[in-house]
């Protein structure tokens, strides 16, 4: 199951064909291969409107909502639907959070009006219910409050990240982070009265585990580590943070345990869950036939995007050739850094034209963005990290007349950071990279 946000990061895009629509198509392709059974539509789902996720209702996507209405004020995708498990019959019902901007033919409906007899009429036919919601947090708990027929409610509200299960009423509230980097594992003991309890015993050696593995890498970080950096700083602070959780996790599951050895033996009859987040991380074993729709999807952008070149003339940037007559110690040695050869590293794995990669492995960055098209056109003296993404300056004029205009020679640590993102880079440190790839003085 998966509530949504799924499609898109932004919440519109352009119209015609696009490397997020193609992107968009091959999520929508991959997700029927590994037969998911429900996905609610949230907001993110329809930067591109409607058309591309009813034609693959059409093909038997299992999109839910019951919120989202054509003009005839029709449900526009199933509003709920019962999935039967072994002998368990798991009821699902979907709703779409507040659209970013009015979409043309659909009118969004208040959940407040349609849930009562949608629940009801659900319920009826199920053992479980769970709501997948894009709706804000507030809302989801004011649903759990008022529907104590609902077991489960898993969220996808943007940026809140990977959310413990919390109990509000008769329901648990869940999340995953988004845009695929974890799964959400629960795994559930169930119980027919819908009365939720954490199973304790097990939990609580692997939470002692836990604990003692956090303490140990505080104090190997603290022997290591210089406590002036910010990163260093941050970072202990996140441990400590997920120590002091885990800590009180432990009391909760110790309380319970003396609860049940005290003779007051819980009921049996209370469900009980456990769960995990998975980080899917690079290191996990492959699916090779999600790997082949990927490298299909990679292509198709890659074909798509590459007939955008043309030449373009009015770019901001100089390109180290135009530096190189002036200051070739310079640029003898930043050839000899891989920042000169990131484009080729990029055609090395099929990838040169990807929007989602060049930014980081051209002349663009945060401090100076190149235009979507441009990135794909780039002259090859720009196609680089070159001297100006660090030099930022007046490039043309500089050469011109280097006296008058100046580059920026002081380096500073958030220059780098624009690419060298915990995402890409989980290992920088700028006092020691700096040193690798600071040009000499003449
Ligand atoms: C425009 C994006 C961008 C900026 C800005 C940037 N880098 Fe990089 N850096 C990269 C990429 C991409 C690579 C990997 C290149 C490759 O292997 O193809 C890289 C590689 C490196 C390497 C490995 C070099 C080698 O030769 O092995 C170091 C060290 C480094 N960067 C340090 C820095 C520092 C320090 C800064 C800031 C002063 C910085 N970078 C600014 C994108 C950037
Ligand atoms: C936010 C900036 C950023 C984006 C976006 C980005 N990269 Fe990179 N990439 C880097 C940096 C920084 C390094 C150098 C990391 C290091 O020195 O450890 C790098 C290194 C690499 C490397 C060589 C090192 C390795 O991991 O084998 C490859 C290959 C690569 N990137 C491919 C890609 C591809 C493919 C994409 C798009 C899907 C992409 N990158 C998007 C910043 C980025
Ligand atoms: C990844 C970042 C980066 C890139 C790319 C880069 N430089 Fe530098 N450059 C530095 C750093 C860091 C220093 C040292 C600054 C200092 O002394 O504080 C430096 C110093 C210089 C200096 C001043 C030397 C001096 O001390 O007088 C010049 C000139 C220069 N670079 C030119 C270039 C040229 C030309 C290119 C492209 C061919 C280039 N740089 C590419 C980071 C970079
Ligand atoms: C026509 C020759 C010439 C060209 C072309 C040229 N520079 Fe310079 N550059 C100089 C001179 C001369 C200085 C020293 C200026 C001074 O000290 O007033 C300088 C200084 C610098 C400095 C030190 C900071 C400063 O501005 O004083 C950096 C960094 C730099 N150049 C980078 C670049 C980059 C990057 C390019 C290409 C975009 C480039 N230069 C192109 C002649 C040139």
């Amino acid at each position: 199951m998966d509530s949504g946000n799924l499609l898109f990061k932004q919440a519109r895009i352009a119209e015609g064909p696009s490397q997020e629509r193609l992107t968009a198509e091959g999520i929508i392709k991959i997700y029927t291969s590994m037969k998911v059974d429900a996905v609610a539509v949230a907001p993110m789902d329809l930067a591109a409107g409607t058309e591309l996720l009813l034609a693959s209702q059409k093909q038997g996507f299992p999109w839910l909502s019951a919120n989202l209405l054509d003009s005839k004020d029709q449900p526009l995708f199933e509003p709920a639907r019962i999935k039967k498990i072994g002998a368990v019959k798991v009821g699902i019902i979907g709703l779409t959070g507040p659209l970013k901007a009015p979409l043309s033919g659909v009118r969004q409906a208040d959940w407040r009006t349609l849930l009562p007899d949608l629940i009801k009429k659900t319920a009826r036919q199920c053992d479980i219910l769970i709501l997948l919601s894009s709706l804000p947090p507030a809302e989801n708990q004011e649903i759990a409050r008022e529907f104590s027929a609902l077991h489960l409610i898993l969220a996808a509200v943007l940026d809140s990240g990977n959310m413990i299960p919390t109990q509000v009423n008769k329901s648990l509230i869940t999340q995953t982070d988004r845009q695929g980097k974890y799964q959400g594992v629960l795994t559930i003991d169930w119980h027919k009265n819908g009365k939720w309890g954490t199973s304790t015993n097990e939990d609580l050696s692997a939470l002692r585990n836990r604990l003692a593995a956090l303490n140990w890498q505080l104090q190997r970080m603290q022997q290591q580590a210089d406590p002036q950096q910010q990163e260093y700083l941050a970072k202990v602070k996140m441990i400590e943070m997920d120590r002091d959780s885990v800590a009180r996790q432990i009391k909760t599951a110790e309380f319970k345990e003396m609860d049940t050895t005290n003779g007051k033996k819980s009921s049996p009859a209370i469900s009980s869950f456990s769960f995990n987040f998975v980080a899917l991380k690079q290191s996990l074993p492959e699916a090779p036939e999600i790997r082949a729709i990927l490298t299909g999807i990679k292509q198709q952008i890659h074909d798509m995007n590459r007939k955008v070149s043309r030449k373009e003339e009015n770019l901001p940037f100089l390109g180290h050739d135009g530096c190189a007559s002036c200051h070739p110690v310079q640029t003898a040695f930043w050839r000899g850094t891989s920042h000169s050869r990131a484009w080729e590293t990029l055609q090395k794995v099929n990838q040169a034209f990807n929007l989602e990669c060049l930014p980081c492995h051209v002349i663009s960055s945060s401090e100076t963005p190149v235009q979507r098209d441009q990135l794909l056109s780039l002259p090859k003296s720009l196609q680089t990290v070159g001297c100006e993404n660090c030099h930022v300056g007046p490039g043309k004029a500089h050469a011109a007349n280097p006296e008058q205009f100046h580059m920026r020679k002081q380096m500073e640590e958030r220059i780098c950071l624009s690419c060298h993102t915990p995402q890409h880079d989980n290992n920088f440190n700028y006092q020691e990279k700096v040193k690798r790839i600071a040009c000499p003085a003449k």
